[in-house]
């Protein structure tokens, strides 16, 4: 099984960003332990990261042309403003889990919108980097291996 997980902008700040909001593990952390996870459970797993909205359309798009099982996606803040996050998704019909860490529900107003979660077969809140192994995991148990 390949799994993409994709991160947007900010996300190579985490363990520096707000971290009352976003934890103390740094992106390099964060993404060290979603190998061996992967590693562990036989999944390959590409990992990107992007400050540019573009260039998270391009990644999504190239899950698709390499074959992906699925998509593993925390867009950041352009969850909440990014109709072309969406269509991408939308494009390639890969089963995909929204992710965030924090908990987006108890937050500003403007974090209220998801414009992906419509094209997203699960979104997990509030639950820190065990987020992202949670979303793995539900992409293993119902398509993997
Ligand atoms: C986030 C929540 C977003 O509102 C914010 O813009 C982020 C991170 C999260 O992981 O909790 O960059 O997606």
């Amino acid at each position: 099984m390949k799994l993409y997980i994709i991160n947007g902008p900010n996300l190579n700040m985490l363990g520096i960003r707000e971290p009352g909001h976003y934890g103390s593990t740094g992106y390099s952390q964060l993404i060290e332990l979603l190998r061996e996870h992967c590693a562990s459970q036989d999944v390959e797993a590409i990992f990107y990261q992007s400050n540019h909205e573009g260039d998270l359309v391009d990644c999504i798009q190239e899950a698709y042309f390499k074959g992906a099982d699925g998509i593993v996606i925390n867009p950041g803040a352009y969850t909440h403003t990014s109709i072309a996050i969406l269509d991408a998704v939308k494009s390639v019909s890969l089963p995909t889990v929204e992710v965030h860490i924090s908990k987006v529900e108890e937050r500003e107003d403007f974090r209220q919108i998801s414009y992906i979660r419509a094209a997203c077969e699960k979104t997990i809140t509030g639950h820190g980097i065990q987020g992202y192994i949670e979303a793995i995991d539900y992409l293993i148990e119902k398509y993997g291996n």
